[in-house]
């Protein structure tokens, strides 16, 4: 049978009290629309429609040609919003999930269990529900004496019983895709919020005989909807929580998963050790047998086999297997590390390139160049790239020696083998092989410091009894 998807996200967010639009708040690094994209697209959709309209030009952006989008204009209901996918699949025979955007933690595994159910029961409408201790705000399941499901009421339209009622709905459904249609027609707005609510549906296929049925996820984190942010922080601490733990079935070792924060497309490999205080974002990839961490943020960044990076931040940055950053590095976008490099404390690198084995060891900045093989850089070295407009290149070849504390000033080329005096400022460049010292000849005046000592001791002396 033919599965659709239709996602409701035109929604204002009023009560997120913000200028983002609701289901473009991120949980774990990921717009909550997105999180619920991916979860239609694993159990296989052939269609989704996206029902757009608060920011719907941010929504449709974000995300792109992944599904299809139709623009609900006015903001009435749930029940209006799905009505506006008829024209694109008001003829189409199948199953149609309706899930919100809203709804960030519904499983994959859960959204096939209701399918199955679903078919099982040969029901017009299956509803994802759940058990919640605190149920205000949600919509209210409403069963008969035999248990079977009747309706379903908002909380604004709830009875003192029905108020008491705990099942509550998720705002997910597999709807028989006709039916559903045949009903939006008959839902009105007259209810406490003068709304067309999606939810009117259940009780309407219910009173022409069609048969409702009810998925009870034992998960209660499934049925978080975001409405406000203190459903935010809620959802984003079960998101993080089940993406830690999916890492460490997967054979990572993490060593407080409660200080630990990654984000929902990042990747690690097994036997890599995440240190806590560890911020891992965005598209970053980490490999097999790596030590992250402690204190260190790691943002849409490749990390190779058995590199180590602890206490640094690193953003669009790539780092060469076996090569260690840090402790108090900052690589940003552009710098890629090769193999058994070595970055160490007080270090920046931007847009450069270090070739295996080399060294930056400490306190030096490293921006716009291309570094070659088994270079060391000394302590305070430092390559001046910017002239106030323009940004220069510095390139230094394999095996160069760069003494401490050296100013590159770009454009600049120091050759193979070269050797940089520590102290030097560079504006030349450097021969293959040359040695290079730039800086003042030294003089030592023989017992020259105690003249000096008397000569200031003498000024002091003088001050102190003029203030009297
Ligand atoms: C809805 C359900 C409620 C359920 C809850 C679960 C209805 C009437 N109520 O309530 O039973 O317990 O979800 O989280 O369906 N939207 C539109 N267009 C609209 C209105 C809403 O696209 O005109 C979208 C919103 O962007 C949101 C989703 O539909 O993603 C749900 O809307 P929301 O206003 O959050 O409904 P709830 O009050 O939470
Ligand atoms: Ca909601």
């Amino acid at each position: 049978m033919k599965r659709l998807a239709i996602v409701l996200a035109a929604g204002q967010g009023k009560r997120m009290k913000s200028k983002l639009y609701k289901v473009l708040h991120p949980v774990c690094g990921k717009p909550m629309v997105g999180h619920v994209l991916d979860t239609v697209n694993k159990v296989g959709c052939d269609r989704k429609v996206v029902v757009v309209g608060h920011g719907a030009e941010a929504v449709r952006s974000y995300l792109g040609t992944t599904a299809e989008f139709v623009l609900q204009e006015q903001q009435l209901g749930t029940g209006h919003a799905v009505k506006q996918a008829k024209e694109l699949l008001g003829s189409e025979n199948g199953t149609t999930v309706v899930i919100c955007g809203d709804t960030p933690l519904v499983t994959p595994e859960t959204l096939e269990a209701l399918f199955a159910l679903h078919e099982e029961q040969g029901a017009a409408v299956t509803v994802l529900t759940a058990s919640m201790d605190e149920p205000h705000g949600y919509g209210r399941v409403i069963r008969d004496e035999q248990g079977r499901v009747k309706r379903i009421v908002e909380q604004k339209d709830c009875s003192p019983e029905e108020n008491l009622v705990k099942e509550i709905n998720t705002g997910t459904y597999c709807f028989d895709n006709a039916k559903l249609f045949d009903a939006l027609d008959k839902v009105t707005n007259q209810n406490a919020q003068q709304e067309y609510y999606l939810t009117d549906c259940l009780g309407i296929l219910v009173s022409q005989g069609e048969k409702a049925a009810a998925y009870m996820t034992s998960d209660g984190a499934e049925s978080i909807g975001v409405n406000d942010r203190v459903a935010l922080s809620q959802a984003e601490a079960f998101m993080r929580a089940r993406i830690v733990r999916q890492h460490m079935l997967n054979g990572v070792t993490i060593i407080d998963p409660g200080a630990t924060y990654i984000g929902a497309d990042v990747e690690i490999g097994a036997d890599t050790v995440i240190y806590p205080g560890s911020i891992l974002s965005g598209r970053t990839k980490i490999g097999e047998d790596c030590k992250i961490g402690p204190q260190t943020e790691i943002d849409n960044s490749i990390i190779h086999d058995g590199a180590a990076v602890k206490h640094s931040v690193l953003s669009q940055a790539e780092v060469g297997s076996g090569t260690t950053v840090g402790p108090f590095a900052y690589l940003r976008p552009g710098a890629v590390l090769g193999e058994d490099v070595k970055v160490g404390d007080f270090v920046e690198i931007k847009n450069a390139t270090l070739g295996n084995g080399s060294k930056v060891s400490h306190l030096s900045y490293i921006g716009d160049a291309k570094v070659g093989k088994n270079v060391n850089i000394g302590c305070g070295a430092i390559t001046v790239n910017y002239d106030g407009y323009n940004k220069s290149i510095t390139e230094i070849e394999d095996d160069a020696f760069i003494g401490s504390n050296v100013n590159l000033i770009a454009p600049v080329k120091v050759g193979k083998g070269a050797y940089v005096v520590a102290g030097s400022t560079i504006t030349q460049s450097v021969s293959d092989n040359d040695l290079a010292i730039a800086r003042q000849r030294q003089e030592n005046k023989a017992g020259y410091a105690d003249k000096i000592r008397a000569r200031a001791k003498a000024k002091k002396q003088k001050q102190d009894s003029e203030n009297k």
